[in-house]
């Protein structure tokens, strides 16, 4: 896992780097009350995505757009905006039901396909060698796209190892960028990598602050897996946006409750999809690279750990 940021001095065209996003930077200010005036150069902190190379070398954005439970018009339109404020990596997965919709939003954003970063992911009921390689198209297809950047198994559930032969093959065939895998806990990990051909890029697992998953966090990066974190708000579950202990950090930077959320993911090295419907939150949810929390801030969130997942129905 190689993380990059502009401290460590990133160079420009690692970023994910448009006139949307410095339009969006250029909005974060005039929400904050701050004068835009100055704020659109690009050298300047809190503008960019930063990217992280996974271990096949290709670049992922550090923060991306989540869409479970968006459908219809509102997926279509939340797709697009989230596009137009400056978001490349688009989440979605077959059983979110979603597909067409995410795919409508991508085309209307009008950006080109090589700028993106989309992901999907392989539902449990299409497990197996050649129900991958059908799924896989259908998901293409819905999706109007001719590769993805990253397709992941869902969950470890059925015949994962015919899966991932299929996802190998249609990587080596150019129509998947990275392979990854969803929610396997660090044992399932290992049993996978022991006859993959080709290594998991990403391990896409639920991690906020409530549930910080430090065994995962060790074990991926001893083998080099990206983690990425699916509700990294826990979908507002457990008080999130009224938490004391987060207002209080936030209010000490100068940062909502949702940031200091990503952030404290991100400052871990950890992908982030947050999702949301409202065009000032997605906003808001890219300002989170101008500004550190320090190690009292990170000593004090990891007393928010309650160490179990809060979608319980979903075990
Ligand atoms: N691999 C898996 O098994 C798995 C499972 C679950 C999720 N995921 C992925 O992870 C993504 C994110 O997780 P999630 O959808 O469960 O939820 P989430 O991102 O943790 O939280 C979404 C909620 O937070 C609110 N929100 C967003 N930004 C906010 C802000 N700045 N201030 C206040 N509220 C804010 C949204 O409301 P508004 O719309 O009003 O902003 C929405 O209610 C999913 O969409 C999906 O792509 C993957």
């Amino acid at each position: 896992m190689e993380k990059k940021n502009q401290s460590e001095g990133m160079k420009r065209r690692d970023f994910i780097q448009t006139s949307a996003v410095f339009a969006a930077s250029a909005m974060f200010l005039t929400l904050s009350g701050t004068k835009v005036f100055g704020a659109l150069n690009p050298t300047q902190k809190g503008n960019l995505i930063p990217t992280i190379k996974l271990n096949n070398g290709i670049p992922m954005p550090m923060v991306g757009f989540g869409t479970n439970t968006l459908n219809g018009a509102i997926c279509e339109r939340s797709v697009s905006d989230a596009i137009s404020v400056g978001y490349r990596l688009i989440d979605t997965a077959k059983v979110y039901g979603n597909e067409e919709f995410v795919g409508a939003g991508i085309k209307q954003s009008g950006i080109k396909r090589e700028e993106l970063f989309i992901t999907s992911k392989l539902w449990v009921d299409d497990s197996g060698y050649e129900n991958a390689k059908k799924a896989f198209e259908t998901t293409l297809n819905k999706l109007g796209l001719e590769y993805l950047d990253l397709y992941l198994i869902h969950r470890p559930r059925g015949d994962v190892k015919g899966s991932w032969m299929a996802m190998e093959e249609l990587c080596k065939e150019g129509k998947i960028r990275a392979i990854g895998v969803s929610n396997f806990e660090p044992g399932q990990l290992d049993d996978l990598m022991a006859d993959a051909k080709i290594k998991p890029a990403i391990n896409q697992i639920e991690t906020h602050v409530f549930f910080q998953e430090h065994k995962s966090y060790e074990a991926l990066k001893k083998v080099k897996v990206q983690m990425e974190a699916w509700s990294p708000f826990a979908a507002g579950r457990n008080g999130i946006f009224s938490n004391q202990t987060l207002a209080g950090i936030g209010k000490k930077h100068n940062k909502s409750i949702a940031q200091v959320c990503l952030r404290w993911n991100h400052q871990r090295g950890i992908v982030v999809i947050p999702r949301s419907t409202q065009k000032a939150h997605m906003i808001e949810n890219l300002g989170i690279f101008d500004f550190e929390l320090d190690k009292s801030d990170m000593q004090t969130i990891a007393t928010l750990d309650l160490n179990k997942t809060q979608f319980p129905e979903w075990g």
